[in-house]
């Protein structure tokens, strides 16, 4: 029986980028089957709506989604799709694992995974303008909402991730100092979680600040990161810099009923429709797609061959120092699969 994934190309790159996934994923014997879907602004271009009913459809179907990343307009228009559908679907753990993969970066034999709570905190969107003498935009607030069960699940998903992944350590990062209250009920779940692997899986909390710090100043002494949604945020893409640039990050978005995986890089304007894009984000993202399903066997084939375009210099992107356009990366990704 053949599985079917919904896929979004996306904007920008992301039509670029996603037709260089789905490429791979059949040269490397993923044996799926595509069922295409609007999102983001190809959407509102479309059926005037960045999130149709046909994609929510589509992706309760199958359950797994593939999705190039999306345009959200700054300041005003629709919120971001993205955060939609990791809200409908209660994608709460999003896991961003980042290492090396071109020689030659600020580090070398980077290993590194962050778990970012991807439901609740800064990013749940309930903030509001306040008015004063006229001004209708005179001070602005936004909710950070943690909650038990939220804090529970991800700093647990944390753990298991370390238990099934052979890791040694748990760093939960937090401003418990600062935010008392929601910060501080993350640090006081984690803690409690923690005690449950002792033993078995180490455990630690740092500050945020420290931990932005400590990660480009020796980041060998982190393991696995776990953190509220908009530090997660943040420092997943401080992480992809680590290792050569948000053009090689993947990212899971984990639910009990749905998976979807992207690039942690968004639709890159700057660079869209110029086939420079490098596609080893959402490729990765591909492989973690398919060790979801049960298809180790592609899953590591994709890597393999992933590493091995991009062991040689000629086969490299423009972001990581190369001449290849995304069509020569996925050529030579397609020859090296058998190497
Ligand atoms: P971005 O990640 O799109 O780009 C940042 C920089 O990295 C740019 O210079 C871009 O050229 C470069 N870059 C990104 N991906 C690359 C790749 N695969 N190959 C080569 N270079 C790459 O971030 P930006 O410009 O802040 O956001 C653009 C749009 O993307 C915004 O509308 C934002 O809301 C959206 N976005 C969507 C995400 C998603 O769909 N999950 C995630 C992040 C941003
Ligand atoms: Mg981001």
């Amino acid at each position: 029986m053949s599985t079917t994934v919904t896929v979004i190309p996306g904007d920008g790159i992301g039509p670029e980028v996603t037709e260089a996934a789905l490429s791979l994923l059949d040269a490397a014997g993923a044996a799926l089957e595509y069922d295409r879907q609007l999102g983001g602004i190809a959407a509102m271009d479309a059926v005037r709506d960045p999130l149709p009913q046909a994609t929510l459809d589509s992706i309760r179907r199958n359950g797994v989604v593939l999705k190039g990343p999306m345009t959200t307009p700054a300041g005003s228009g629709f919120r971001s799709v993205n955060v939609a559908i990791r809200k409908e679907f209660d994608l709460y753990a999003n896991v961003r694992p980042v290492w090396t993969l071109v020689p030659g970066q600020r580090y070398e034999d980077i290993d590194l995974v962050l778990i970012r709570e991807n439901t609740e905190g800064l990013y749940v969107g309930v903030e509001h303008y306040i008015g004063l003498e006229g001004d209708p935009r005179a001070a602005a607030e936004s909710v950070m909402i943690i909650t038990r069960f939220g804090a529970e699940r991800v700093v647990r998903y944390a753990f298991e991730y370390a238990r099934a992944n052979g890791r040694k350590k748990v760093t939960l990062a937090h401003k418990a100092n600062i935010l008392k209250c929601t910060q501080g009920l993350f640090l006081e779940v984690g803690e409690t979680v923690a005690r449950e692997y002792a033993g078995e899986i180490g455990f630690e909390a740092r500050i945020i600040d420290a931990t932005a710090m400590q990660l480009v100043k020796d980041p060998y002494v982190l393991d696995v990161l776990v953190m509220e949604n908009m530090f997660g945020d943040i420092l997943s893409d401080l992480m992809a810099g680590l290792v050569g640039g948000l053009g090689l990050a993947p990212a899971a978005n984990i639910g009990a009923d749905a998976a979807m995986f992207e690039a942690v890089h968004g639709s890159a304007p700057d660079i869209a429709g110029t086939g420079v894009a490098n596609p080893t984000a959402l490729c990765l993202a591909a492989a973690m797609m398919l060790d979801h399903l049960g298809k180790g066997g592609p899953a590591g084939r994709l890597r393999r061959t992933i590493h091995r375009t991009l062991e040689d210099p000629a086969t490299r992107t423009r972001d990581v120092g190369g001449p290849a356009t995304t069509a020569e990366f996925v050529a030579a990704a397609i020859r090296n699969l058998d190497r």
